[in-house]
């Protein structure tokens, strides 16, 4: 049984944040969003996260997903771990790791518990060039890990100690909790520190281990805000990679900003400035061109998206969305469309092969199929205090500069003069033509023209 215990409690007073530190997004995902995903990939059962500061904003965020163990006051990293009771008394491993660390992969956390496997703690460890402000792993003349030293508390020798300790561990969860009981406070920073349970599992002779990671990127702890930029960095680069791969073309893969669950079909091209957020599924041979931002849109194959914004909405298959569009809040465009420039569309269907080209709202609509909208169309869908929503039936011509005022339901192939304000639902065929008759005054422009 794999069990996982998530140090969140910290303020991370250096972020200088309203926002407590894990629920700091990099890759447009909340860091201790990625780090609970990362554990449940790696199959790991039981997720407790330590909270304390900020502890409703990440329950707000987490559900139910995991266990929370509050930890008030914060008293160090062994203190925090000490909150997880929930675990005490389970067998099997725990990954400890701290909720600064986003970036960390699936791969590492499953070699971490295979590491341990012959031993009751595994330390991972990496090599900097700097060891900065990480604690320093201390091995014996065996090379055999003897302790872990924090900055804080190295001597000048310690101090070049380039190996350095990045805050994740496996544990026997058994020895973990006996351990536990003895970390004491007796160093610079007066707190318990999680880091002297190596000492303590050496002294009673359970078998301690440090493995070092291959990319020390991974297990980078952010602490400020040049260090979220860092890890943003990197997320940008490992997700646009893992696209890239399996065949999606990325123009200028350092400006192109991909959500970390977002899906994207082979021979698809994203152009330079391209934000896809969310849950975003985007099918194959789509073309996404520059400065187009989409959140939780579903984008079938074959679509081409010209500058612009499409948030909680669908895009069927062939069809074509801009330049400067935007498509919100469930609206759903079928097969072969052709939205064009400066067209919004809010919670509406419309329907295959209609046409909406040129500076249109459509809202609360239902739209059918084989439409053609002119330019500069509105559905007027509110009066100031309640919406209503517009009916437009399969084959219809809407003229173009034409009012919908809803509620109103506009007929099979029926046809809407240019310039109409519709008021009255039209019949199946019939036209709906709604203006004043234009009268010709003789001679006037000239008359005008000529005066003083
Ligand atoms: C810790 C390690 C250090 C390691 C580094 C890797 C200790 C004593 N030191 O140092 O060896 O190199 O991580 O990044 O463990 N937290 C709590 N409650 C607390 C204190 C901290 O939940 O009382 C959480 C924080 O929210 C954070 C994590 O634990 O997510 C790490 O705390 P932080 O203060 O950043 O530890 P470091 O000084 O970076
Ligand atoms: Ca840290």
């Amino acid at each position: 049984m794999k069990s996982a215990i998530v140090l969140a409690a910290g303020k991370g007073t250096r972020m200088k944040s309203d926002l407590c530190k894990v629920m700091h997004p990099v890759a447009f995902k909340p860091m201790i969003g990625h780090i609970v995903n990362t554990l449940k990939q790696a199959g790991v059962e039981r997720i407790v996260v330590v909270v304390g500061h900020g502890a409703e904003d990440v329950k707000e965020y987490l559900k139910d997903s995991v266990t929370y163990a509050l930890q008030e006051p914060q008293l160090g990293t062994g203190h925090a771990v000490m909150q997880a009771m929930a675990l005490e008394g389970i067998g099997g491993d725990t990954i400890v790791l701290n909720g600064d660390g986003p970036c960390m992969q699936k791969e590492t956390i499953e070699q971490a518990f295979m590491a341990n496997q012959e031993h009751a703690l595994t330390v991972l460890s990496a090599k900097l060039k700097d060891g900065a402000h990480y604690g320093r792993i201390v091995r014996d003349e065996m090379g055999h890990v003897k302790k872990i030293v924090e900055a804080k508390d190295c001597i000048a020798e310690e101090l070049t100690i380039t190996e350095i300790n990045t805050g994740l561990y496996v544990f026997k969860n058994k020895e973990l909790f006996e351990g536990l009981k003895e970390i004491r406070n007796d160093n610079v920073q007066k707190e318990y520190y999680l880091t002297d349970l190596v000492e303590i599992f050496n002294r009673k002779g359970w078998s301690t281990n440090a493995m070092m990671v291959a990319d020390p990127n991974e297990t980078m702890g952010v602490n400020d805000r040049v260090d979220l930029a860092k890890a943003e960095a990197w997320m940008r680069r490992h997700i646009n990679e893992k696209h890239m791969r399996i065949g999606v073309t990325i123009i200028d893969p350092e400006h192109t900003y991909i959500g970390a669950d977002v899906t994207i079909g082979a021979d698809t091209i994203l152009y330079p400035n391209v934000i896809i957020q969310g849950e975003s599924k985007i099918g194959n041979h789509v073309e996404i061109l520059s400065n187009s931002f989409l959140r939780n849109a579903i984008i079938a194959d074959d679509v081409v998206i010209d500058s612009s914004k499409i948030v909680e909405s669908q895009v069927d298959a062939h069809t074509t969305i801009g330049p400067m569009s935007h498509l919100r809040n469930n609206t759903h465009i079928h097969e072969h469309c052709r939205i064009g420039n400066f067209v919004e569309f809010k919670n509406s269907e419309f329907g295959e092969g209609s046409k909406c080209a040129h500076l249109t709202y459509i809202g609360d609509s239902d739209f059918g199929k084989k439409i053609n909208v002119g330019c500069g169309v509105v559905t007027v869908n509110y009066d100031g205090k309640h919406k209503f929503r517009t009916t437009v039936k399969d084959g219809a011509f809407i003229g173009s500069n034409c009012n919908l005022i809803a509620p109103v339901t506009i007929g099979e192939n029926a046809l809407l003069a240019a310039g109409s304000t519709i008021t009255d639902s039209v019949q199946d065929g019939d036209m709906g033509i709604a203006r004043a008759r234009q009268s010709i005054k003789e001679g006037f422009g000239t008359a005008y023209k000529n005066k003083e």
